[in-house]
């Protein structure tokens, strides 16, 4: 099969890493990749927000996780479980429960991606940059994860720490590293074409 096609089909959500870190030119050159992704009206709002320290990675976990389940606990039964579902299959549900870093599972790098906050394609942008890095990662035999909960690291008390500033929001973060697990791909959600 095309190699491009081969890491469409291969790459995966994954969501255990080994205890490797990622060197900063590998890094260097996802994010160029996610760079080359088209923007409307090539404005390319993205910016990169790159933690590559373990402590601090756990740190932000931590944060993210307690603003997100304080989110959760507002929320009705039905509501909360549809937020947790929105972002991660049921089956990784109990995973999820048993993992000891619940946001960015232990991963040695993450990404954060931000676009500003009045650029009304500003998501589907970062959307479309987030691919590119993740088909680029898995194509230099890196593993990664979309990460939605990422946002709430905009509530956490560290997040002055990021240097981000206030025009920018928080989109997504990638995380990265050499996966220690390999999921089965989930079905794919069929009938959904309509030639016309
Ligand atoms: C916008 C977006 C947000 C996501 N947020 C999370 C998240 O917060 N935590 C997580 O474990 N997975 C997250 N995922 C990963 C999805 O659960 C995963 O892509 C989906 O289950 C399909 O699995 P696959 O990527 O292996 O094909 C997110 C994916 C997307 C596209």
């Amino acid at each position: 099969m095309n190699e491009l096609l081969k890491n469409i089909y291969e790459r995966r959500a994954v969501r255990k890493y080994k205890n490797v870190p990622v060197a900063k030119e590998v890094i260097d050159q996802l994010i160029a990749a996610g760079c080359m992704a088209p923007s409307a009206m090539n404005r390319q709002p993205w910016k990169f927000y790159i933690l590559t320290d373990s402590s601090q990675v756990a740190s932000f976990s931590k944060q993210i996780a307690q603003k997100a389940l304080g989110q959760m606990k507002r929320l009705s039964i039905k509501e909360a479980a549809k937020m947790t579902l929105s972002f991660f299959h049921l089956s990784k549900v109990i995973d999820f429960i048993k993992t000891q870093d619940h946001v960015f599972y232990g991963a040695p790098a993450v990404i954060f991606i931000t676009s500003p906050r009045k650029d009304e394609w500003g998501s589907l942008d970062v959307g479309m940059c987030a691919q590119n890095i993740m088909l680029a990662a898995k194509a230099l035999g890196l593993d990664t994860c979309p990460v939605g909960f990422a946002r709430f690291v905009m509530q956490t008390k560290d997040y002055f720490t990021l240097n981000i500033p206030a025009t920018e929001q928080v989109e997504l973060a990638i995380i990265v590293g050499f996966g220690d697990e390999r999921p089965k791909p989930h079905n794919r959600v069929e009938n959904n074409v309509v030639y016309i």
